[in-house]
């Protein structure tokens, strides 16, 4: 396929590169706003000729940092050899690459983890400093300049407007019939300019098919053809199906009380084998013309949009298995009028999510007996991932679901513990919890009644007489308390994991 094709505009034509080239106009010290969200629509050749270009630098004694700013994840060509080369000096809003995390948990690499839906007005706020340049993933380039974006969304539209100038990567791996799947909406003004988002089902289209870019700001456009890259999913293993067995008997029962409707209310699903599993359980489940207002599209969905199940998802990036995205861009057009990628400030918009009714469903590292939810933290105080768009849905959402194996390391941790090690979302923001045991639905309860039921329901068997003695004499103590607390024994648990590797008595 010819440059033409992919880059119709002439001016924008002329200034192909190699990437090398596109590299060495990136200075050390600089900001670079870069696409990608999970292992999609991130560019792929540039960050690994700034990755060749920063380890000879620093091979030659010459210090060469940046700071990176994406949408979420990225994958390897970009996390992964950045770190690696040790040329990331800050970074945020999400990361799950192995090597950027151990710099993290090092300390080497400065890490913020936002909420994904605050990041693009954070950046327009102003105070983390100006944007340097975007580099950005795009499938093609109309004849006006306008830019067609590839497989995820994500900040692209922020960092196009705000970097002094623009580096693009166009990727003819990307599927052609991308084009139209896009709704960009640009009516995000700061307060006090603000304006209500004028999105009322999860279907509609509120903006523009494609990126405005203005063409002078655009220093080199290089030319890729590589694919996506995510982990393929595992088969859900008995613990998965397990889990999504009581999730769909929950909103079995809802839909027979009459608190949802058939089709349920707009799924938000976060990343994983479980959620993934409950995907593939809604396939044969008795609800139908469902929707989806999420931050990803994953393989689950795809399967249940071809049975029809699924009539239209809405999110910000596609996060498919490297099988599930030669699928998808061999017939991409199948797909097109029932797909929508927005900004991901407006698949996880608050006012949105609370507005939609969405049900929310996370995975997370462990929860306490009164419901609080850690998310990211390993221990309290290693980073795993971070906490992404659990915390826009979560608190936003119609009811807020969060999911997980009740045991990690092979039964040594439970995850439901006296006190959470680290919070990311606070009881109030958790409604139900739900582990291969059970589901527990604290919509309505008091602390004490929550620890209860979540250590009855939710707890491995294992570790429930310890979790019950715990909250026995908890209530006993003579500080007694609104969510009764034994202070030198709350963490007890972890601690006990730190020097002997399991949290068993
Ligand atoms: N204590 C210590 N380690 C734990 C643990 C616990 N309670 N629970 C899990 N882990 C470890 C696992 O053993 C695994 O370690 P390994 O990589 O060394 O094998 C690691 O944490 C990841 O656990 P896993 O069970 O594979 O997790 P997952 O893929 O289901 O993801 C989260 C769980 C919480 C990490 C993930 O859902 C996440 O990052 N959530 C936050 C972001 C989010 O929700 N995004 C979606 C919003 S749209």
């Amino acid at each position: 396929m010819s440059a033409e094709s992919r880059i119709r505009h002439p001016e924008l034509r002329r200034k192909l590169m190699s990437a090398e080239d596109a590299a060495a106009l990136i200075a050390s010290g600089s900001t670079i706003g870069m696409s990608g969200f999970t292992g999609s629509g991130y560019p792929k050749s540039v960050p690994l000729a700034l990755a060749r270009r920063i380890e000879a630098e620093q091979a030659a004694g010459r210090p060469f940092r940046v700071r990176v700013w994406t949408g979420a994840s990225t994958g390897p060509e970009l996390d992964g050899a950045l770190a690696k080369a040790d040329g990331i000096e800050f970074r945020l809003p999400y990361n799950s690459d192995p090597i950027a995390r151990e710099k993290i948990n090092s300390g080497r690499m400065q890490y913020i983890d936002m909420h994904l839906s605050q990041v693009a007005p954070v950046a327009w706020q102003g105070f983390l400093g100006p944007l340097d340049t975007a580099l950005i993933e795009v499938s093609g380039i109309t004849e006006d300049g306008s830019l067609i974006p590839s497989t995820s969304v994500g900040n692209n539209k922020t960092w196009l407007d705000r970097a002094e100038r623009v580096i693009l990567e166009v990727n003819r791996w990307q599927s052609e019939a991308l084009f139209g799947m896009h709704d960009i909406y640009y009516g995000t003004a700061l307060p006090p300019d603000r304006v209500p988002i004028p999105l009322v089902r999860a279907g509609q289209r509120i903006g523009q098919p494609t990126f405005r870019c203005d063409p002078h700001k655009v220093v080199a456009v290089v030319e890729t053809d590589s694919p996506d890259r995510n982990q393929p999913f595992a088969a859900p293993d008995a613990v998965a199906e397990a889990i999504a067995g009581h999730l769909l008997e929950f909103f079995r029962h809802e839909v027979t009380k009459g608190r949802l409707p058939a089709s349920l209310l707009p799924l938000q699903s976060g990343v994983g084998n479980v959620t993934n599993a409950v995907l593939a359980g809604l396939m044969d489940a008795p609800f139908g013309n469902l929707t989806a207002y999420t931050e990803v599209i994953q393989d689950g969905m795809l399967d249940l949009l071809d049975s029809g199940k699924l009539a239209l998802a809405s999110a910000t990036a596609f996060s498919l298995s490297p099988a599930a995205a030669e699928r998808f861009n061999a017939e991409a057009h199948r797909f097109r009028d029932r797909l929508i990628l927005r900004p991901q400030e407006i698949s996880n918009h608050p006012e949105l999510v609370r507005r939609l009714g969405c049900l929310a469903m996370n995975g997370l590292i462990e929860a306490d007996i009164y419901g609080n939810v850690n998310s990211t933290h390993i221990m309290g105080s290693r980073i795993q991932n971070g906490i992404g768009g659990s915390g826009d849905f979560a608190r936003n959402a119609y009811v807020s679901i969060f999911m997980t194996p009740s045991t990690a390391k092979g039964g040594a941790i439970s995850a439901i513990v006296p006190q959470a090690s680290h919070v990311d979302h606070i009881a109030q923001d958790v409604q139900v919890l739900v582990t291969e045991h059970g589901l527990a639905d604290l919509r309505g309860l008091a602390p004490r009644q929550r620890a209860r039921t979540i250590i009855d329901t939710c707890a491995d068997p294992v570790f429930r007489p310890a979790l019950a003695d715990y909250l026995a004499r908890a209530e006993a103590g003579s500080f007694g308390g609104h969510s009764p607390t034994l202070l030198d024994e709350a963490l007890s648990w972890h601690q006990r994991f730190v020097e002997t590797g399991t949290m068993r008595p």
